[in-house]
C-alpha cells in the first residue's frame, strides 16, 4: 500500500505550530488525507435532519448492513453514540454493568449520571476485557431495594486495556448471559476494525449479540469528525429523538460521510501498518532503562508502567515533547503510545530513540 491514501509513506512535517513532528498522543490526531479531502469536495449533500443527505443516507445503509443490523444513524462523536444508546436502553435508577476502564466510567464526564441518572456497576476485568464468570454475580436479582441491571457495555477494541481484541467467545459469552437475564447490550466499536483486522472476524460476528454498537469515522479511519451508529429500526428511531434534544442533528453531513465512506474504502487494511508499529515500539520499549509492565500489544495502542527507579509519566512526556514527540500521560507512572494514519516508522524511530533518555529524566 502506497501513498496519501494509506498514509504510510507520511513523513511527519518539520515542527509545526506546536513544535510536534511525531503525535503518538492519539489515533484522534489524524488529519484527513488528500483522497478523503477529494471525496468530501465531491460530495452530494442535503439537509441530514431531514433524511434528505444522500452521502449521509448511503453511510447509514453501509455501516448498518456491515454492522448486520437493520438501521444507523451518523452522529458528531462516538461520546454522544455512547450517551443517547445509555440513554435509549436505560431509565433513570438503572446500572450499567462494564469494566472499570470504560470510556464511559471515565472520559465522558459523567454523562450516564447527568444525562440518563443511571449507575454503573463496575467490572474488574483484564485488560479491559471481563468473563461471564464475573458478569454473573454483577447481575443482580429483580428487588425493590437494588437498582435493576438493564444494560451490558463493553469496549472492542479496549482503549485503556491497552487496545486488546475480545476474544469472539468470550464477547459472546457476557452478552448471551446478559440477554439471558434481560439486559440490552451494547457496544462501544471506536476501534471495531482494529479488533477485526487483528482477529480476522469480521465486525457483523462482533456485532451479533449487540442491541446496539457504534464505529468512529475518526481515529483509525482518520476522518476529522463522526461516528455512526447502529442497532434496530425502533432503537434508532429512539435515538433520533434524542439526537435532535440534544442538538446532534446535522445539515450538510454529507461532507462528513463522504470522508466516512472513504475511510471504509482505503483505511481499515491498513490499519495492519498502525498494529505493526506498535507492536515494534512495545518490543522496544520492554527492553529500555526504568521500564515496569507493558500491556500485551495486540492492536495499535501501547500502555506501559514506569517503574518506581524512573520518573514519573508527565517527566517523561515532557522531556520526549522537547525532541517533537508527543505521548500521552495516563497515570502517575502510566505512558499512553497510539498508532494511526499520521505517524509512520520514522516517526516510531525518533520516538524509539529518545525515550531511553526520557526515561532517565529527573
Ligand atoms: C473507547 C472509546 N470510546 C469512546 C471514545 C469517544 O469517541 P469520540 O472522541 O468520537 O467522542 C473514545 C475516544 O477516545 C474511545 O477511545
Amino acid at each position: 500500500m502506497a501513498g496519501e491514501a494509506t498514509g504510510v509513506n507520511w513523513i511527519p512535517k518539520p515542527a509545526d505550530a506546536t513544535g510536534i513532528t511525531a503525535d503518538f498522543y492519539s489515533d484522534m490526531k489524524t488529519k484527513p488525507t488528500e483522497g478523503m479531502l477529494r471525496a468530501l469536495l465531491n460530495a452530494e449533500v442535503g439537509d441530514e435532519q431531514k433524511g434528505e443527505d444522500p452521502t449521509t443516507n448511503a453511510l447509514c445503509d453501509r455501516v448498518a448492513e456491515m454492522m448486520g443490523k437493520e438501521a444507523a444513524t451518523l452522529l458528531p462523536t462516538g461520546t454522544m453514540c455512547n450517551e443517547i444508546a445509555l440513554r435509549v436502553h436505560c431509565d433513570p435508577g438503572d446500572e450499567v454493568i462494564c469494566d472499570r476502564s470504560c470510556h464511559i466510567v471515565n472520559f465522558e464526564a459523567g454523562g450516564p449520571a447527568a444525562l440518563s441518572g443511571v449507575m454503573i456497576n463496575p467490572l474488574d476485568g483484564e485488560n479491559g476485557m471481563f468473563t461471564v464468570d464475573q458478569l454473573r454475580p454483577a447481575i443482580r436479582p429483580p428487588s425493590r431495594y437494588a437498582p435493576t441491571s438493564r444494560l451490558l457495555a463493553v469496549e472492542q477494541t479496549t482503549n485503556l486495556g491497552g487496545g486488546g481484541v475480545w476474544p469472539l467467545k468470550q464477547l459472546t459469552e457476557v452478552a448471551e448471559l446478559a440477554k439471558s437475564r434481560g439486559l440490552s447490550t451494547h457496544m462501544d466499536g471506536a476501534r471495531l476494525f482494529n479488533a477485526t483486522v487483528q482477529s480476522g472476524v469480521s465486525a457483523r460476528d462482533y456485532a451479533a449479540p449487540f442491541d446496539s454498537l457504534w464505529i468512529d469515522l475518526t481515529k483509525g479511519l482518520g476522518s476529522f469528525a463522526g461516528a455512526v451508529l447502529a442497532g434496530s429500526r425502533a432503537f434508532i428511531n429512539d435515538a433520533w429523538k434524542l439526537k435532535q434534544q440534544w442538538g446532534g442533528g446535522l445539515r450538510q453531513s454529507g461532507y462528513i460521510a463522504a470522508t466516512g465512506l472513504y475511510a471504509l474504502d482505503h483505511h481499515i487494511d491498513r490499519l495492519a501498518d498502525d498494529h505493526a508499529l506498535a507492536r515494534s515500539i512495545g518490543e522496544s520499549i520492554a527492553g529500555m532503562p526504568n521500564v515496569g509492565k507493558v500491556l500485551p500489544v495486540e492492536t495499535n495502542i501501547v500502555i506501559f508502567e514506569i517503574s518506581d527507579r524512573g520518573p514519573t509519566a508527565a517527566k517523561v512526556v515532557a522531556a520526549l515533547l522537547r525532541h517533537g514527540v508527543r505521548l500521552g500521560v495516563f497515570g502517575e507512572r502510566t505512558i499512553r503510545i497510539v498508532c494511526h494514519l499520521g505517524v509512520n516508522p520514522a516517526a516510531g524511530s525518533l520516538l524509539c530513540r529518545h525515550l531511553p533518555g526520557a526515561l532517565q529524566a529527573d
